[in-house]
């Protein structure tokens, strides 16, 4: 059985970073007149309450969205992120029974969507959203966000395995978010291999891959494997902005690999990362890479 709980995650400054590009790259598939299909093969429970036990543990959110949620100098596609955690605040408090605020800083951070939550808020009604989620706790918290929603379609599954029968989507325009918790080795692995055969299915597609900064073999030589299955280009952008532990462990950084970007992403990410880092930066040396390679 899986341990992992995103509940005592969520809003850390990893989920800032994974959902400011996730943000960013469905905005650029809307640009277009067209349907397109999203795989989320990972899940989770979909949204978050901040106040819950599981968050409140080690309070990862206040080293995270906290940080950025007053602020009024943030780059444009930092403020879209925020607007869109901001109306899923007021709309959990609306639907809660909680006073809901206005937008803005004004309005108290109590919840943190998920990516399904954030990808429902972007997706137009002809776009299709596919969920995947294996534990069966944060399956039923996921059905209870969005099993009902029009266009979604989600499976208590694995997401690597279900991924083959998503590709290519009839409409031949697909983005998949493949964000494990990594708390097996072996997903590592999977997310190289997994990969290797939906670009076989559907080389056109956008993958964006999420993986963390860890003392961890597997976890550095990650964005190296994934560089070698994009034949037609990739981009890789990795915030540190946090220290080990005594031992040398924790999750100091995190890094988003996107395989087929948007070519407008490289530009908008080097127009937020200083600026995010600068915000989220626990010690001195906090830094950020931005990389790509275009064919
Ligand atoms: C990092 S969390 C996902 C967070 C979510 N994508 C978000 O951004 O809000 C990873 C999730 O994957 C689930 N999981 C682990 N292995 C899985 C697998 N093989 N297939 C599907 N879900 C899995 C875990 O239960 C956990 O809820």
């Amino acid at each position: 059985m899986l341990a992992y709980r995103h509940a005592f995650h969520a809003g850390n400054h990893a989920d800032v970073l994974k959902h400011l590009v996730l943000v960013q790259v469905l905005r650029h598939m809307a640009l277009k007149d067209k349907p397109y299909r999203l795989v989320d093969t990972h899940a989770g429970g979909g949204g978050y309450a901040l106040d819950s036990a599981q968050a409140q543990k080690k309070g990862e959110y206040l080293q995270g969205i906290a940080r950025l949620w007053d602020v009024d100098d943030a780059p444009a596609a930092v403020t879209d992120y925020l607007d869109l955690v901001r109306a899923f605040n007021a709309r959990q408090n609306t639907d809660g029974g909680a006073s809901g605020g206005a937008a803005g800083g004004s309005l108290p951070l109590r919840h943190y969507p998920g990516s399904p939550a954030i990808a429902q808020a972007l997706l137009r009604p002809m776009d299709q959203l596919r969920l995947f989620e294996l534990h069966p706790t944060e399956f039923g918290i996921l059905s209870d966000h969005l099993g009902h929603a029009r266009g979604v379609q989600l499976a208590q599954a694995d997401g690597f395995e279900s991924l083959k029968g998503q590709l290519p989507p009839p409409s031949r325009r697909a983005v998949v978010l493949m964000d494990p918790s990594y708390e097996l080795a072996s997903d590592y692995a999977r997310v190289v291999d997994s990969l290797r055969d939906a670009l076989r299915r559907f080389a056109e597609g956008v993958y964006v891959v999420w993986y963390p900064q860890v003392s961890r073999v597997e976890a550095g030589q990650l964005p190296r494997r994934l560089q070698a299955l994009a034949p037609k280009g990739w981009l890789h952008a990795r915030i540190s902005v946090q220290q080990a532990d005594a031992q040398g462990y924790g999750l100091t950084g995190s890094g988003m690999f996107i395989l087929n970007p948007p070519y407008t992403l490289h530009a908008t990410l080097a127009a937020c990362l200083p600026w995010l880092v600068e915000r989220l930066a626990q010690h001195h040396h906090a830094t950020y890479l931005l990389d790509q390679h275009v064919v």
